[in-house]
């Protein structure tokens, strides 16, 4: 029997893409199941429209299983777009690979973006970008997919797609929650587990959340909200449904002033560690 510990983590539990409106799928990915108690999710999503588009593009961890469930949806040939939201590892691990793979796309980014990226030695040249900064659009062909910054994030240049269409908004890190375990979409959630993990994740991941005054982010969480979108897709928790969308622009818009959790600190460490020398030495007894 193998021990699974931070140093010697199971291979990622596969999760299978999950369509969440018409031709329009998230593709699914956890971190830390079966290791750790709280899993979150490393999602991205695909439009299979007039012109395919594909939004964000999964963690490099989960690499193989990503491209094989994104071309099990659409033709490398007929991917037309690769939005990225912005640039952390989670979500422009994989646009290379896909960029290789997919000879008819263009990178859809900013020009910050494109900086940033730059010093990682992103190998997508200038020819095949375009840049939609927040509040732009561009057209699909048959639909016009807005960028549009989600109200809290964890980089500057972070902006969320919206699909006129179906009336999905991808999120990037926003509206995400931690959950026990791989799920596709919140209603599956305790109810009450849901509100702490999303207050949990928000915080976490955009600190400067505590500095906010209630009213004046208030008007921020107004511009998501007046999309009315029908869906809210996230990188990093289950998709919110039609039923839950009113409650976690209501979870939103709470963050400012609900307490903040502590995370785990270096006693957690300590655990950890332990348990790893208790295995090493287990397996050389
Ligand atoms: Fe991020
Ligand atoms: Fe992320």
């Amino acid at each position: 029997m193998t021990n699974h510990t931070a140093s010697n983590p199971p291979a990622p539990v596969r999760h299978h893409p999950m369509e969440i409106a018409p031709e329009t799928w998230v593709i699914q990915a956890t971190h830390g199941e079966g290791v750790a108690p709280q899993v979150v999710h490393m999602n991205s999503m695909v439009i299979r429209g007039a012109e395919p588009t594909v939004v964000d593009t999964g963690a490099p961890v989960h690499r193989e299983h990503y491209l094989e469930d994104l071309f099990s949806l659409v033709e490398p040939e007929d991917v037309r777009w690769v939005f990225i939201s912005h640039d952390d590892a989670d979500h422009f691990g994989n646009a290379a690979a896909v960029m290789d793979a997919c000879p008819n796309a263009t990178l859809v980014a900013t020009w910050f973006l494109c900086e940033r990226l730059a010093v990682e030695g992103f190998p997508v040249p200038p020819t095949r970008w375009r840049w939609i900064a927040d509040g732009e659009s561009f057209d699909a062909g048959d639909r016009t997919l807005h960028a549009i910054r989600p109200p809290l994030y964890d980089s500057p240049t972070t902006r969320g797609l919206y699909d006129d269409k179906t009336g999905v908004y991808w999120a990037s890190d926003c509206y995400a929650t931690p959950v026990e375990g791989g799920t596709a979409f919140v209603g599956e959630l305790d109810p009450q587990a849901w509100a702490a993990g999303f207050q949990a994740f928000q915080a976490w991941n955009s600190p400067w959340a505590a500095m906010l005054e209630s009213d004046a982010f208030a008007v921020t969480c107004r511009r998501i909200e007046q999309l009315r979108p029908t869906t809210i897709a996230t990188c990093h928790g289950p998709t919110i449904e039609a039923t839950h969308v009113q409650q976690a622009f209501d979870l939103l818009r709470a963050v400012p002033h609900t307490p903040v959790p502590p995370q785990p600190g270096q006693p957690v460490l300590d655990e950890i560690v332990a348990s790893i020398e208790a295995a090493m030495t287990g397996a050389t007894a």
